[in-house]
């Protein structure tokens, strides 16, 4: 697996220089940044509670091929959309066309308003990380933009401030109030280790993953369009709760205490979303202890306990991840699955023997097929090194 994973990045990284010098009449790019999509252990919607997750990187990255230009210019082109963009950064504005270009526009923007002086650039993206599946696409193409366009400039900077300034561009540039897990992960990512995150301080701890286990992403390709209002609204709903109780965030309370106040919620749906980010908090400490532990049947099964709050209380499924969470538990050796990122769509992970993904992958997606009508996209990842050059 792992010899797959270095032919993976070696090969989209060849890929990236050839698109790079057939856009720019046959020259070579100076740079190639490589930033890994991610997939969450554990830890739904806890980072903007202040709380914790602990996640890895994934195989699959954004990688983009990009030379310093002498102006003040941003082009690039996306081989995924087929699309040129080309923006001026004396003047950074969203673009509603375009619009997968904010995420780079945004990083731009970002980095600029925290006073890094940006030079113009030529680049190409190239991704092989399945967008809108909930291993965080955006999160990774931020990334990759913010390595290109700091090294064109010449500029070095510390990751996690990296990091902060990406979620930055995506919160108040792009308009989607996400937390810091993607990023961080993203960046803090570690070959054959998981990453525990404080999401208060962040401050982090790698979690080196004993025993053998295979995860396997299984997007169930369902379109999660209202993705960005809905995550916005639960974002608000928790803290809501918080305020009831309070604290500035859910991080902040225990179950004794959030039972305690039961009556001070008018608003039995918003209870309940709390009563799970309060238990999954506690669920993520758990989960990296029993992986350090190399306890990997005690994961799984914290994994479907937070997958049956996620969809009970926290209500972030939708009836094709049900049905994707109901098959890969049939598979004997998978000891446990849940959704990772947002959700209302998207991808479950599912944690496996690394026998029993080899099935798993033959056995779900006929399955899930037959049942929702949708082609699902499986497959199976490595815990891989964070964001750099390659
Ligand atoms: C999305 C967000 C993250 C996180 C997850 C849910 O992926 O971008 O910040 O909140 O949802 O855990």
């Amino acid at each position: 697996m792992e010899e797959r994973k270095r032919a993976r990045s070696a090969r989209m990284a060849d890929h990236a220089r050839l698109l790079f010098s057939r856009c720019y009449d046959g020259e070579q790019p100076a740079v190639v940044s490589r930033a890994p999509g991610r997939t969450d252990l554990m830890g739904g919607h806890t980072d903007y509670n202040l709380g914790f997750v602990l996640s890895i990187a994934i195989d699959r990255a954004t990688y983009i091929a990009a030379r310093p230009r002498a102006d003040r210019v941003v082009h690039a082109y996306t081989e995924t959309y087929d699309e040129t963009t080309e923006f001026s950064l004396d003047d950074i504005q969203p673009d509603p066309q375009a619009r997968w270009s904010n995420y780079l526009r945004g990083t731009a923007w970002a980095l600029s308003e925290a006073g890094y002086r940006l030079a113009g650039m030529d680049a190409v993206i190239a991704s092989d990380v399945p967008i809108a599946a909930g291993v965080s696409s955006s999160a990774s193409f931020e990334v990759a933009s913010a390595l290109a366009l700091l090294a064109c400039a010449e500029v070095e900077i510390d990751s996690k401030q990296m990091a902060l300034l990406c979620q930055k561009a995506e919160n108040e540039f792009v308009g989607m109030r996400c937390g810091i897990l993607d990023q961080f992960s993203s960046v803090l990512g570690q070959r054959s280790a998981a990453v525990l995150i404080d999401c208060d301080d962040y401050s982090h701890r790698i979690v080196l993953i004993r025993g053998e286990m295979t995860v396997v992403v299984c997007d169930t390709n369902k379109p999660r369009e209202l993705v960005g209002s809905e995550y916005n609204t639960l974002r608000s709903q928790c803290e809501a709760g918080a305020a009831l109780l309070g604290v500035d965030a859910l991080r902040r309370v225990d179950l004794p205490t959030l039972q305690a106040n039961r009556h001070k919620f008018d608003d039995e749906e918003m209870y309940w979303r709390c009563y799970y980010i309060v238990t999954e908090n506690d669920r993520v400490l758990a989960a990296a202890d029993a992986l350090n532990r190399g306890d990997l049947g005690r994961v799984g099964a914290l994994q479907n306990q937070s997958m049956a709050m996620a969809r009970d209380y926290f209500k972030i499924s939708v009836p094709e991840l049900d049905v994707m969470w109901e098959l890969c538990n049939q598979v004997p050796g998978c000891w446990g699955a849940r959704i990772v990122g947002a959700g209302f769509g998207g991808a479950l992970l599912a944690l496996c023997h690394p026998q029993a993904a080899a099935e798993l992958m033959e056995y779900v997606p006929p399955r899930y097929k037959q049942r929702t009508g949708i082609e699902p996209n499986v497959f199976a990842t490595p815990a891989s090194e964070g964001a750099g050059y390659v």
